[in-house]
């Protein structure tokens, strides 16, 4: 691949010396969307939380091999974990939103950085709202608790969260799970707008969805990669035998 933007080389993964990872290699294109699919416990959220390192706060995490995002190593002694937290920004199954109001969820990490400015940063919890598609939902109640909105409505949030930290890469594990199909549908439109300015990678159970929102497409299985292509071709034909079997519902 051309200038990819995330370069994963030989990369295992270990917990507890139990291995998760065997040897990936793949390289991820810039502003596209690549979904990971595969049956449970193959390996999808371990390959996601190498890419901003939130495997570390995992006792008895052990790697080998490299992962490059631009083209620079992330587990360079030399690389700052925060920054490359905001970076590569990350969306859970199940919201993660921090106690506070609308407002403060949003403005934490403008804060973070240092931003004091206050207009400043109404401007930019306005902009990444919109970006999340949540503004409208939101803007007459900014002061009051996060957790007291929908499911949909904090994954959208936690989406807008994301974008304030000015991300180029998000990670997604599946962020629509637990959602109604509305809200489903809302965060898939979503990703398909974000995707012409972010580098999304997206885990997702549901091979309709993989389909409906992905460029390209990663199957793993028993933490070894067996396929990677773009979806259109991989979801009508398959090199691997696997892949045609786990895509078509014959296991997962
Ligand atoms: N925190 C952990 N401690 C020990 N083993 C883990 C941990 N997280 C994942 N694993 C193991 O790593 C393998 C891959 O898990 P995971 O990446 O969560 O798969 P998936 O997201 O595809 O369901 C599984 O065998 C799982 O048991
Ligand atoms: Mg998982």
């Amino acid at each position: 691949m051309k200038n990819p933007k995330i370069q994963i080389n030989n990369l295992s993964v270990f917990f507890n010396y139990v291995q998760a990872l065997n040897r990936i290699t793949l390289d991820l294109p810039e502003n596209r969307v690549t979904v990971l699919i595969g049956p449970s416990g193959c390996g999808k959220t371990s390959l996601l939380r190498t890419l901003n390192r939130m495997n570390e706060l995992i006792q008895g995490f052990l790697y080998k091999g490299e992962v490059f995002i631009d083209g620079i190593n992330i587990y360079d002694k030399s690389i700052d974990l925060v920054k490359l937290r905001n970076t590569v920004g990350m969306v859970f199954q199940k919201s993660n939103l921090f106690p506070k109001t609308i407002f403060d969820n949003v403005a934490f990490a403008p804060r973070l950085q240092g931003i004091k400015d206050e207009k400043k940063i109404n401007e930019i919890v306005e902009t990444v709202c919109t970006k999340a598609a949540i503004w409208n939902e939101i803007k007459d109640k900014l002061q009051t608790e996060a957790l007291n909105l929908s499911a949909g409505q904090q994954q959208r949030l936690c989406i807008a969260r994301a974008l304030a930290a000015e991300p180029k890469i998000l990670l997604m594990d599946e962020p629509a799970t637990a959602l109604d199909p509305i809200s489903t549908a809302k965060i898939e439109e979503l990703i398909l707008e974000l995707k012409s300015n972010y580098t999304i990678v997206f885990v997702t159970h549901n091979m309709q969805q993989a389909a409906r929102i992905s460029d390209y497409t990663t199957f793993l299985y028993m933490g070894q990669l067996i396929e990677f292509g773009k979806t259109t071709k991989m979801f009508t034909n398959p090199v691997n035998k696997q892949t045609e079997d786990y895509i078509t519902g014959r296991f997962g």
